[in-house]
């Protein structure tokens, strides 16, 4: 299998990235980024790129894959307003929807979502990450993945993690037995891979099942 991942990166990214290197069913992944990373194996191929619009320039990147991996994204806290919440969550992500779907048609575009995503919300990030949902399962073969807390490790933060990163993820480690709360990153990827496995398609999976499905995989 051929998987692409972007924002291998980030805490959700870290942890999926960690997964599809150390399955045994995965022989090449690779990954788009905005800056190098180190060399950690020999299955990871790595596109430098800073328009994540517009992927004219990488299109080999997306030739030959069976599964995407989207794992970039933000949280509203950290943008100026809703315009750029908007473009980093749903212009980028059906961007890369339609390049996967022109040069691998076959191959199925795992989107990370969020607990919570809902056209009714009044918060703004849960209905921009409905729509996004919305439209990717209305143009391609899609999976949306609604995690609750996500503990991963970003390669962009490292070691040193700011000391408010840091009580907010012990905090919620205590949540880790409540399996509609919590979620290890490796797992989510886990999970992506066993849908990949089974085909699925069209679904919409909220955090008590990615944590069965990454039960399930075994490779
Ligand atoms: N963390 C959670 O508990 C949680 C829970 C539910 C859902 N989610 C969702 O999971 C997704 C990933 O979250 P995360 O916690 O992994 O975030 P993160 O640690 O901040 O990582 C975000 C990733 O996206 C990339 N990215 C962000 N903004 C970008 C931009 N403008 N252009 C290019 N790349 C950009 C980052 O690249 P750089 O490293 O280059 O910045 C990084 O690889 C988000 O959609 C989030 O809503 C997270």
């Amino acid at each position: 299998m051929k998987t692409l991942i972007f924002g291998a990166t980030g805490a959700a990214g870290g942890g999926v990235l960690q997964a599809c290197l150390s399955a045994s069913d995965v022989d090449e992944v690779r990954v788009v980024i905005r800056r190098p990373l180190p060399h950690i194996s020999d299955k990871l191929r790595v596109f430098v790129h800073d328009n994540f619009l517009n992927y004219a320039a990488i299109t080999k990147a997306f030739v030959g894959i069976d599964a995407c991996l989207y794992c970039l994204g933000t949280s509203a806290t950290q943008v100026s307003g809703e315009t750029e919440y908007r473009r980093i969550t749903y212009d980028f992500a059906l961007a890369v929807a339609e390049m996967l779907k022109l040069h691998s048609p076959n191959a199925v575009f795992h989107f990370i979502s969020g607990r919570g995503a809902s056209p009714d919300s009044r918060f703004m990030w849960a209905r921009v990450k409905a729509e996004t949902e919305r439209d990717l399962l209305a143009q391609t073969n899609t999976v949306c993945w609604r995690p609750a807390f996500i503990n991963g490790e970003s390669l962009a933060i490292g070691p040193q993690r700011p000391l408010l990163h840091q009580l907010v993820r012990s905090f919620f480690r205590f949540t880790k037995p409540f399996r509609h709360l919590y979620v290890e990153s490796e797992d989510i990827g886990r999970a992506m891979l066993q849908a990949t496995a089974e085909k699925l398609r069209g679904r919409v999976i909220e955090n008590a099942e990615i944590r069965e499905m990454a039960n399930r995989y075994q490779k």
